[in-house]
């Protein structure tokens, strides 16, 4: 199973973990901008040996077992930062959901909960 090899931990302790930052209660269907980015506390490495190499970002809908790809991003090793912004919009509440890929460590996922109103 995926879920079972995809790692996750704080942040502030693990340099694999994507962070998510976004507004947490918005209007429904109303634009709000999403920052995802891996290093927010303490920088990965971004070399062609070890870099990231993509995040992908998902919305999961409270009461809906579908789940939506908002986006996948690619990143360059040396000339690109792992670092995305994106303008999304909720029609109702839910978890965001961003999993990134280090070449060398593997898969790593954090979530936030947006709460529509
Ligand atoms: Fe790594």
């Amino acid at each position: 199973m995926l879920g079972e090899v995809i790692k996750i931990k704080d942040f502030k302790e693990e340099k694999h973990v994507p962070t998510i930052d976004c507004p947490d209660i918005v209007k429904a269907n109303e634009e709000f901008e999403v920052e995802v980015q891996v290093g927010k506390e303490i920088k990965h490495p971004n070399t062609v040996e070890h870099h990231i190499e993509w995040i992908d970002l998902f919305a999961q809908y409270e009461d809906d077992p579908n789940t939506v790809h908002l986006g996948r991003y690619i990143f360059g090793p040396v000339v690109g930062e792992p670092y995305v912004k994106a303008k999304i919009r909720l029609s109702k509440s839910a978890t965001l959901i961003a999993l990134s890929h280090c070449n060398i460590h593997g898969l790593w996922e954090n979530t936030k909960k947006v709460t529509v109103n």
